[in-house]
């Protein structure tokens, strides 16, 4: 096809993607050649523009590598991240929401016993976590393999350390036959997500901050259900109804309570001030 115009651009690309054998990845491809030329027209994007989101998304792949995932940051901060999330995960009233991955999750956290130390060492005042999973029945699922991972008092994951020997405040742990699981942990505080690269002069050009409010990543499986990820929100925190990423859900959102110096659930006396947490899980199936 010769003289394509602004008027016949849209067509004359999709009708390109005709001998795709892949079927949905040529779905995929119309929907956002439509969308990209909608929004070039509807914006009369100037090739100044155009330059300028071709240099953003140039940065976004440069300053990305194994340990920072800005592509994500990206999507996570322009709502896409939580969309998916939502649309792939619908859940009656009752079930456990889930919300967004994050960038921080990593395969080698430690194996954690019942009662066992998260922290490892993280900053952060004391925090006990207790909870369930159960099915949509009320069911224990024992034997589900939790996942947690968090940021430390000065609102960083370990991963962001370029000193640190071993993982620090995450771990595996499984509930018990009655499907309960506890452990200690350290205490969430809120954090801004990682803002020295583009992500993050992105959001200061729109008027947006970075910070994200106080939570615990739960990442929850279990044969025969389907896997949860999502976190526990801190209630009280500032940032509730401003996440950067779009992630809070009401029913996420527990109160953490803060206890005095004395007695702590383990057993032990706490010399510092100390937090305990409740959370029941309840998965969905198929
Ligand atoms: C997180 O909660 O770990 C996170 C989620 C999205 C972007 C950055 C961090
Ligand atoms: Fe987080």
């Amino acid at each position: 096809m010769r003289n394509v115009t602004e008027d016949t651009i849209t067509g004359a690309v999709i009708a390109r993607h005709a001998g795709a054998a892949d079927a949905r990845l040529r779905d995929l491809m119309t929907s956002l050649v439509q969308h990209l030329h909608a929004f070039a027209r509807e914006t009369r994007l100037t090739e100044a523009e155009w330059f300028a989101g071709i240099g953003f998304l140039t940065e976004v792949g440069h300053i990305t590598d194994d340990k920072r995932q800005e592509f994500i940051l990206l999507s996570d901060t322009l709502g896409l991240s939580m969309l998916v999330t939502a649309q792939n995960h619908r859940k009656p009233p009752g079930f456990t929401e889930a919300t967004v991955f994050g960038p921080f999750f990593s395969e080698s956290a430690p194996q954690i016993d019942p009662g066992g130390d998260v922290g490892q060492g993280a900053t952060g005042e004391p925090c006990y976590v207790r909870g369930s999973v159960r099915d949509g029945a009320g069911a224990p699922v024992a034997g589900a393999e939790i996942n947690v991972w968090q940021a430390d008092a000065d609102g960083r994951y370990d991963m962001q350390y370029t000193d640190l020997a071993a993982p620090r405040a995450r771990g595996v742990l499984r509930s018990d036959a009655d499907g309960r699981f506890h452990f200690k942990s350290i205490v969430a505080e809120s954090y801004p997500i990682p803002h020295d690269g583009p992500v993050g002069r992105m959001l200061e050009a729109l008027g947006r901050h970075p910070w994200r409010p106080a939570h615990l990543h739960f990442m929850i499986k279990a044969n025969g259900h389907d896997s949860l990820i999502t976190h526990v929100f801190r209630n009280g925190d500032k940032y509730l109804d401003s996440d950067a990423v779009f992630g809070v859900r009401q029913s996420l959102i527990q109160d953490w309570v803060r206890h005095e110096p004395g007695p702590a659930p383990d057993g032990s006396v706490s010399p510092v001030p100390f937090h305990t947490l409740d959370f029941d899980f309840v998965l969905s199936r198929g």
